[in-house]
């Protein structure tokens, strides 16, 4: 069963917004959202940061990367102007200051653990640890649907993870593309309760077949409300989206 909500605002606040900003969980809350989907990886220091791609030059232009810098500096760095210029100044959040600012406003969270190369491990078991310090009183209490649920591509992260903070749960992320023929052993390996996968790697059968399984079901990013349909009719349980403005957080 998925205790969650339904429908999540890609990097907070999906294409209306810098990504994975304070600015974005705004914009997705603006539009109803009341759950996000968010990558977070390590600074040089090991401070969780919430960002996408290690190398900043998407966003900053040609700085170096993530892991060049410790929290303090990233967190003064504009990540807001390469949008649009009413977002100058739009800081790169502290990731534990971000999942708070999630939690006081009631907005459920899929946290995606993004490591930077080399650092899988260490950043599956900060940001597990994060998690489980943050939500420690709803895990003690069994509030587990008010929980952030941890998500990653990288299986070494999660079984970091799950080490660090068996409680936090966590959902196997697989890449665009067919689903590898072993899907079900990886997801049980590193104890996740769901299967996240781009949409179109699924179809009716394949979707069955997850849920039979009993894990939860999760798609990103559908952007097209006629997919959302489909893929929920399939029985998929939640999906992130980009178009916030087309999708509603109560589309059904
Ligand atoms: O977690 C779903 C989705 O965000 C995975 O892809 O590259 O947008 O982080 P990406
Ligand atoms: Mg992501």
């Amino acid at each position: 069963m998925w205790p969650y909500p339904r429908v999540l605002a890609h990097r907070g606040g999906g294409t209306l917004a810098p990504e994975n900003t304070f600015a974005a969980l705004r914009c997705g809350m603006d539009h109803g959202y009341r759950a996000i989907e968010f990558d977070v990886m390590l600074a040089r220091d090991g401070v969780p940061v919430v960002i996408h791609d290690q190398n900043l030059k998407r966003r900053l232009g040609g700085v170096g990367l993530v892991t060049d810098y410790d929290a303090a500096e990233l967190v003064q760095m504009d990540v807001g102007s390469w949008f649009k210029p009413q977002f100058a100044g739009e800081p790169i959040p502290d990731g534990a200051e971000f999942v708070r600012a999630c939690k006081a406003a009631g907005v459920w969270m899929n946290i995606e653990i993004k490591p930077a190369r080399g650092h899988d491990r260490a950043t599956g078991t900060a940001v597990a640890r994060l998690a489980a310090d943050i939500f420690a009183d709803e895990i003690a209490a069994g509030e587990m649907a008010r929980v952030p649920l941890l998500s990653s591509f990288r299986e070494d992260s999660l079984d970091a993870a799950r080490a660090a903070a068996p409680d936090v749960p966590r959902g196997l992320l697989f890449e665009r593309g067919a689903l590898p023929a072993d899907w079900e052993k990886r997801a049980r390996a590193v104890g996740a309760s769901a299967i996240h996968t781009h949409y179109e790697s699924l179809d009716a059968a394949l979707a069955r077949a997850i849920k039979a399984a009993g894990f939860g079901l999760f798609c990103y990013t559908v952007n097209d409300p006629n997919d959302a349909r489909t893929l929920l009719d399939w029985g998929v349980d939640a999906f992130c989206t980009d178009r916030i403005d087309l999708i509603g957080p109560s589309f059904a």
